[in-house]
């Protein structure tokens, strides 16, 4: 303000109106001549942010988002089109499932539509540790504490695990919500090749000066659908005394008995230090938790930001959330099902000839190389009734660029095979096959 006063008397400007707008009126003004006098020459925000648009549509790597006007289910309505759904993450099918409904019904109905706080004020309600009692149970483990997102779960317990004297090693391939807790962090940092078990043991030597290395790894990888190779991480872990971290976000209610996920697939119960899930994806709901021991899971309580800085989960999600894991508990059908859907669909785009990259799981990837391809074969899909996305750098790398499709066990077998024809048509007609 003092500034101000020598370049543009502040009064001057004031005295054509008073109230709030003609403050910020006066103040646009004198910055445009204090610009003006040091020759600032500040690209206005609007514009900037136009100009990147911009760039991002001409590299066709500006997102175009969809919309549902219907519940997420494999046959949806979006965009005012009825069409066959492949992106979702609702591997069960759960998402619109009655018994879900009803429990989000009964506890809005019980608790009312918000939960009034952040967890440790007045937020804790007894459906969120009836929830977290539940989910430990299911997962065999000590204890489980739940967050508002999957993304709040890793952003907030990676943050709260290591700082400066630590170090982090973390896949290549990993979830950007991982990479965006990593870099929260002040802890140092080490990138190992994807699933490289020779270069993560490259990368846990000259580790002696730190206090904790904490290793983390997606289970399933978001993107290719390939698992991470646990157990040896675990092995080398156990023999570099460093932290394990799996954020089992694609494996929860896909891998293992009854979708316990991917430390059942391995047996190793109880043998990872963090294991992180979410239940936006099989359980069709919301919200992330990690399930471990009850030191830790107590530890998190006290440190995480984003569960003692931000408000808890509606008691709708809860409610739902525990219907989720009783269903998916009572029902092995349905992971079979997802699995056998999952073989099917598979070998008939293999067959086809699409490269689908190493996917061992639901996901699958239609790799095409630009993101410009992989926008207009999504395009030609849409058209032939089949919704699918691109998805593309920075999500990707930049030459593999893809059309990522889910299966679910809601599909049937006449579903995929209409997903397959279109695949073909769209395909051929691309000279992708
Ligand atoms: C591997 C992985 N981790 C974490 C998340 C974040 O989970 P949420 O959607 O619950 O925030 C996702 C979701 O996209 C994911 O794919």
């Amino acid at each position: 303000m003092m500034r101000c006063k020598t370049l543009l008397p502040i009064r001057d400007v004031l005295v054509f109106s008073s109230g709030r707008k003609a403050f910020y009126i006066a103040r646009e003004e004198v910055h445009l001549a204090m610009s003006q006098q040091s020759g600032l020459q500040r690209e206005p925000l609007l514009d900037s942010l136009r100009s990147e648009l911009e760039g991002l549509d001409r590299d066709d790597l500006l997102w175009r988002i969809r919309t549902l006007q219907s519940p997420s289910a494999p046959r949806a309505k979006v965009d005012g089109k009825n069409v066959l759904v492949l992106c979702s993450n609702n591997y069960l099918g759960l998402a619109n499932h009655p018994k879900l409904k009803q429990a989000a019904i009964a506890a809005t109905r019980k608790y009312g539509a918000g939960s009034g706080s952040v967890r440790v004020i007045a937020g804790t309600m007894d459906l969120h540790l009836k929830l977290e009692k539940v989910l430990a149970d299911y997962r065999r483990a000590e204890a489980s504490i739940t967050f508002q997102s999957g993304y709040a779960t890793n952003a907030g317990t990676i943050f709260s695990l290591v700082d400066e004297r630590d170090l982090i090693v973390s896949d290549e391939l990993n979830h950007g919500s991982i990479i965006d807790g990593c870099r929260m962090t002040k802890a140092a940092r080490r990138v190992y090749k994807h699933k490289d078990m020779n270069d993560l043991e490259k990368q846990l030597q000259d580790t002696d000066h730190f206090r904790r290395v904490l290793i983390i790894t997606d289970g399933v990888f978001s993107m290719d659908g390939d698992i991470a190779p646990l157990k040896q991480i675990v092995d080398l872990a156990k023999e570099r005394q460093a932290i394990t971290y799996v954020d089992d976000a694609h494996g929860d209610g896909v891998l293992g008995e009854n979708g316990r996920g991917i430390t059942n697939h391995f047996h190793l119960e109880g043998k990872v230090d963090v294991d992180m899930g979410t239940f936006s994806k099989a359980f069709g709901c919301v919200g992330g938790y990690v399930v471990g021991s009850t030191v830790l899971c107590s530890y998190l309580q006290n440190k995480v930001r984003s569960y003692l800085l931000s408000g808890s989960q509606p008691p709708s999600v809860p409610g739902a959330c525990i219907a989720a894991i009783q269903l998916v508990q009572r029902s092995p059908g349905l992971v079979k099902k997802l699995w056998d859907n999952t073989r099917y669909f598979k070998k008939g785009l293999k067959d086809l000839g699409f490269d689908t990259g190493n996917s061992e799981t639901p996901i699958t990837p239609v790799i095409v190389g630009e993101s410009g391809k992989a926008r207009k074969l999504a395009d030609s899909m849409f058209k032939l009734g089949v919704f699918v996305l691109p998805i593309v750098y920075p999500m990707v790398a930049k030459d593999k660029a893809r059309i990522r499709t889910i299966v679910t066990s809601a599909h049937t077998k006449k579903d995929l095979d209409e997903a397959i024809d279109a695949f073909e048509k769209a395909g051929r007609e691309m000279a992708l096959i």
